[in-house]
């Protein structure tokens, strides 16, 4: 899609759906106000994965676990591949690739589930549904649990039928779709449900709507409730929400040097 016929779907939308330029322009506001809270100063309370796993769950085997997912990863790199020729923005190819959750966040995603086995397990903003694969294929192999995931449709060029593309058929059978932005859907996904085990923000990383979800997931899930979210690293909202309430906030290195943060409820 060239420049020109992006600027030209905008303002088509701008006159049939403008409420998704008020979207736009909101999201902006919230970016351009995150500036305002990059303050703190990070260290890594475990320098990878494997150095959680080592010390949080020290007799589990995790290269077991990890064998169990060479399909899944076949799966989803042939899909990048199939994107491989089209051209971003699309209807196609409506997300980057780098959007997608990386490949040691997405491994602890399907090995923490595999160990909790959780019941129900909350997310928000799936995109082409890599994260949303991981922990579907835990849910499979645990036979047990159901994911339900959050997400909606922010520009001219996304559409429903993208959401979660990449999730293989075989593993949608426990997924539980809500279309919506987080702000109007996530109390929602919580009251319907009989307790949430794990939740996981990854839609849109500002100060703002990062504390809301952290926020609503602390107030409604389970006791013993575990809250993770990818890319902790753009602004302080976890690290003063983790702190403000006294929770026991922990930052996980990941590949690329990118922040994942944990915290377990009690
Ligand atoms: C980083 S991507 C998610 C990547 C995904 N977890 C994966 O592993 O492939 C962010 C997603 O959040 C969605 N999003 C952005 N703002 C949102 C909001 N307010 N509520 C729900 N989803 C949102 C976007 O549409 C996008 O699909």
């Amino acid at each position: 899609m060239s420049r020109f016929s992006i600027i030209l779907q905008i303002l088509k939308n701008a006159i049939f759906k403008p409420q998704l330029l008020q979207e736009l322009s909101r999201e902006r506001a919230e970016i351009k106000d995150d500036e305002k809270f990059r303050s703190h100063k990070y260290s890594y309370n475990f320098n990878s994965i494997s150095d959680f796993f080592k010390k949080r769950f020290p007799d589990v085997e995790i290269n077991e676990f990890e064998r169990e997912l060479h399909e899944l990863d076949e799966h989803v790199d042939d899909f990048f591949k199939s994107l491989q020729t089209k051209k971003y923005p699309s209807r196609d190819k409506p997300y980057p690739i780098d959007y997608s959750i990386n490949s040691d966040s997405r491994k602890f995603l399907y090995i923490l589930c595999r160990i909790l086995k959780p019941k129900n397990v909350v997310e928000t903003g799936v995109a082409y549904g890599l994260s949303s694969s991981y922990i579907l294929k835990a849910l499979d192999k645990n036979q047990s649990g159901t994911l339900h995931s959050i997400d909606s449709i922010f520009r001219p060029w996304q559409s429903e039928d993208m959401i979660g593309a990449a999730i293989p058929e075989n593993l949608r059978h426990r997924w539980n779709f809500n279309l919506g932005k987080s702000t109007e859907k996530l109390q929602q996904v919580f009251d319907e449900l009989d307790g949430v085990d794990i939740f996981i923000h990854d839609s849109l990383h500002t100060y703002k709507n990062m504390m809301f979800e952290f926020e609503c997931a602390e107030k409604n899930l389970n006791e013993n409730g575990t809250i993770i979210s990818d890319d902790v690293l753009d602004n302080d909202a976890f690290f003063n929400f983790s702190n403000r309430d006294n929770l026991n906030g922990h930052l996980i290195k990941v590949n690329d040097d990118l922040g994942l943060g944990l915290i377990i409820k009690n």
